[in-house]
C-alpha cells in the first residue's frame, strides 16, 4: 500500500487535508495522526472490519482493546451504557486532554474495538489536529499508539513513518507530542475509580477530584504469575528498543559509579553501551553513548523525551542501554512505568 504523508500546521490547520483524511477514516481506511500524548493510528471505531486493519498494521495481540476518541462531549453518550457522576467530574476537569475513561460500553461498540470486553475506553484529546480529524471523520475514532506493537510509542512523525509507512493510507505529520507518554487510563465502572495506566494526568491531580482514586497495584510491580493488570495492554512487553534496557536505581553518586563500572566492563569486551542520563549527571559518565532526557527539575521535559530517546539507540549499535531511575511521584510514576516495561522490570540497586 502506498502511504500518503501530509504535513499540517497546528496553528493554521489546512481544512482540505483534514477533510481528505476524515473521509478515509469514514470509509474504512487507516490514518495516523498527532495527539498531545503520542501519535495515534485511527480507524472508524464503529466499523469492525476497519478496526481489524489496525491490529494487522501494528501486529497487535487480538485481546488488547482500543481507545475510542471523540471530538466533543456530546459524542460520548451513544458509546457508553452510563456516565457515573464521578466520570462527569473527571471529564469537566481533564477533558479535552490526556485522560482515557473506561465506561460500561453501549451496544454500538463492536467486539473488535473492545476486544470482547463489556467496557470501552473513551478519550477526548486536546490536540487540535486530532479533534479536527475526528470531527471531519464524523465517526468516533479508535486509535492505539501509532507504533509496531511492542516498540516505544511515536512522539514525532519520523518514528510514525518508520513503523507504519506502507501499512496505512495516510500519515498526518504535526508537531512533536507535548506530553510524550500515553494518556492516563481511569476505570469508573467501580467505585472508587482505579488508574489502570499512569500518564499525563498524575495521581496527585486525580486525587484533587476524589481522594479515594488509586493506582492498580499490579502495574507498579511485576508479580510473577499473578501479574494480571486490568488494562490488558499493560501485561505485554512494551516500549522496547532493540537493545535490552536495565534500570540502575539508588543514591545518585552510587548510580553514577555503578554505571561507569558496568560500561567499562562492556567496553573491555568490545561492546558499546547506551546511557540514559539527566542534565545533572550527563558529564559524569566516562564512556558510553550518553543521552540526557533533560533536567530532573523539569519532569515534563523528561517525559516528553523518553520514547524518542529509547528509539534513538536503535541505530547506535549498542549491546545494552543503562538508564537512571526517577522518583515515583507526579509524572515520574508514568516515566518509571514505561521504563520498567522497556526493561522487562530489570532493576539493579546501586
Ligand atoms: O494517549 C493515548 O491513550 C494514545 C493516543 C493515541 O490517544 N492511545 C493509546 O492506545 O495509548 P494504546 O492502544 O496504545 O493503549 C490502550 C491501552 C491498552 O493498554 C489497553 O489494554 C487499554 O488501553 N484499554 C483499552 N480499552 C480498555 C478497556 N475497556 N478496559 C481496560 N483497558 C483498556
Ligand atoms: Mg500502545
Amino acid at each position: 500500500m502506498e502511504t500518503k504523508i501530509l504535513y499540517i500546521d497546528e496553528k493554521n490547520i489546512d481544512k482540505s487535508v483534514i477533510e481528505e483524511a476524515g473521509a478515509v477514516i469514514r470509509h474504512g481506511g487507516l490514518v495516523a495522526f498527532p495527539t498531545e500524548t503520542v501519535y495515534g493510528l485511527g480507524a472508524n471505531a464503529l466499523d469492525g472490519a476497519a478496526v481489524k486493519k489496525i491490529f494487522e498494521a501494528k501486529g497487535r495481540p487480538q485481546d488488547n482493546p482500543l481507545i475510542v476518541h471523540i471530538s466533543d462531549f456530546d459524542e460520548l453518550a451513544p458509546l457508553v451504557a452510563e456516565v457515573p457522576e464521578i466520570a462527569r467530574k473527571l471529564m469537566d476537569r481533564f477533558w479535552p486532554g490526556p485522560m482515557t475513561i473506561i465506561f460500561k460500553k453501549s451496544l454500538i461498540i463492536p467486539d473488535e474495538t473492545s476486544a470482547g470486553l463489556e467496557s470501552v475506553g473513551v478519550r477526548m484529546p486536546s490536540n487540535l489536529v486530532a479533534r479536527a480529524l475526528i470531527k471531519a471523520a464524523g465517526v468516533p475514532v479508535a486509535a492505539p499508539s501509532a507504533n509496531i506493537s511492542g516498540r516505544p510509542s511515536p512522539t514525532e512523525v519520523g518514528s510514525c513513518i518508520e513503523d507504519l509507512s506502507g501499512k496505512v493510507d495516510i500519515i498526518i505529520g504535526g508537531e512533536k507530542c507535548e506530553v510524550g507518554v500515553e494518556s492516563s487510563i481511569i476505570d469508573v465502572t467501580d467505585y472508587p475509580p482505579c488508574i489502570l495506566r499512569p500518564g499525563g494526568v498524575t495521581l496527585e491531580m486525580f486525587r484533587t477530584v476524589d481522594e479515594n482514586i488509586y493506582i492498580d497495584p499490579s502495574i507498579l510491580n511485576k508479580s510473577g504469575a499473578d501479574f494480571k493488570p486490568k488494562a490488558p495492554g499493560m501485561k505485554y512487553r512494551h516500549y522496547a528498543p532493540k537493545a535490552p534496557v536495565r534500570i540502575v536505581q539508588g543514591e545518585p553518586e552510587k548510580v553514577i559509579a555503578l554505571i561507569n563500572e558496568m560500561v567499562q566492563n562492556y567496553i573491555n569486551e568490545g561492546k558499546r553501551v547506551g546511557i540514559i542520563a539527566t542534565d545533572e549527571t550527563k558529564d559524569r559518565y566516562e564512556n558510553g553513548i550518553v543521552v540526557s532526557l533533560g533536567s530532573r527539575s523539569d519532569m515534563d521535559r523528561i517525559t516528553r523525551n523518553l520514547f524518542e530517546t529509547l528509539r534513538s539507540f536503535d541505530d547506535k549499535d549498542v549491546s545494552l542501554i543503562l538508564s537512571e531511575a526517577f522518583e515515583e511521584k507526579g509524572k515520574g510514576i508514568a516515566v518509571m512505568n514505561r521504563l520498567k516495561k522497556a526493561a522487562g522490570f530489570d532493576i539493579i540497586k546501586a
